[in-house]
């Protein structure tokens, strides 16, 4: 098992600090690295996850290949990256993604193939979901009868805001709005199916999609545990909340000590920390049907 990452550094180009990911400018380029961080209601949390940059960064990188879709990974392969000399090459590998700098289209492209989460919360009140009717009758965790399209706007701060898809056709233009619902829609589809015969349902995911001399191009992370809810398909049962295939330990943790959701968290105890890897290291192996392996051999 490898030391926890915590935190990247290369002086000088740092861009953001996501919850998980650092991003580094490099020109026309940008430098992605998942650190090992792990966020549960809203928070990061203290303590980081061995690993699981890695696992993330590796899961992306394999939907880039598996998918087809014209993205924007060029190598994840530190010693390909012409990295700034003082780089720390051991740190980065395997969590690293170099990728080209697009503009990025503000518009968190959210896909659904089942009912869950906000979602749910507003299926109950209104019978939709961000303005989509649904049949009635629905339960929790119920799958579609097709995937929706849910458009975001990415918000700076606080949670992105649900708009419906008239409104992202004036933020965007109608001919955009389109490209957008029904690529993010194919690939969902052909992900989910993918991920079900493994055993993993991905409930739903968000894309973001970039432009390249006005050609479309996917970026960002791709059908992640972080980017899209994970459930294990053997324990899939509707008409209940559904465990998370990665989380579960932490928030089941978390929900049983003292901590109040409004105050930094506390640290996790070592058996979740290492259950929870052992769930991301899972997800990895069963999607990819390969081995994780821990070394880097950089
Ligand atoms: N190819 C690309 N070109 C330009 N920007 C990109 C590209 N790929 C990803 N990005 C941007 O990089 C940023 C990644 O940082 P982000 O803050 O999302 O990190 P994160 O760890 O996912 O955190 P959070 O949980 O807060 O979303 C996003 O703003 C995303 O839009
Ligand atoms: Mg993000």
């Amino acid at each position: 098992m490898n030391p926890v990452v915590l935190e990247s550094s290369l002086p000088g180009i740092l861009v953001r600090r996501g919850k998980v990911r650092d991003v580094y400018d490099l020109g026309d380029r940008l430098l992605l690295v998942s650190t090992d961080r792990i966020s549960a209601f809203d928070w990061v949390l203290p303590t980081g996850i061995p690993d699981k940059g890695r696992v993330l960064n590796q899961i992306a990188a394999f939907w880039f290949d598996l998918l087809g879709e014209p993205n924007h990974l060029l190598t994840t392969d530190v010693n390909a990256m012409d990295l700034p000399a003082e780089a720390d090459r051991h740190l980065l590998a395997g969590r690293s993604s170099l990728v080209r700098k697009t503009r990025v289209v503000p518009i968190e492209c959210v896909v659904r193939g089942y009912l869950a989460g906000s979602g749910w919360k507003e299926y109950q009140k209104s019978g939709t979901v961000c303005g989509v009717k649904l049949r009635p009758g629905l339960v929790e965790g119920a799958a579609l009868d097709e995937p929706i399209f849910t458009p975001a706007t990415k918000a700076e701060t606080g949670h992105d805001e649900n708009i419906s898809f008239e409104r992202m056709a004036d933020l965007v233009g109608r001919e955009l709005a389109e490209e957008l619902r029904r690529r993010s829609i194919a690939v969902f589809e052909k992900g989910a199916s993918y991920a079900k015969a493994r055993g993993i349902l991905i409930a739903d995911t968000k894309f973001e999609w970039g432009l390249v001399d006005d050609r479309l191009i996917l970026i960002d992370e791709v059908l992640t545990p972080d980017s899209s809810r994970f459930w294990p398909a053997d324990r899939y049962q509707p008409g209940r909340g559904q465990p998370s295939f990665d989380k579960q330990f932490v928030r089941d943790w978390l929900e049983a000590t003292s901590w109040d959701k409004n105050s930094p968290p506390p640290p996790l105890p070592d058996d979740v920390v290492l259950n929870t890897r052992r769930r991301y290291l899972e997800a990895f192996e069963r999607l990819t049907g390969k081995r994780f392996e821990t070394q880097t051999g950089v």
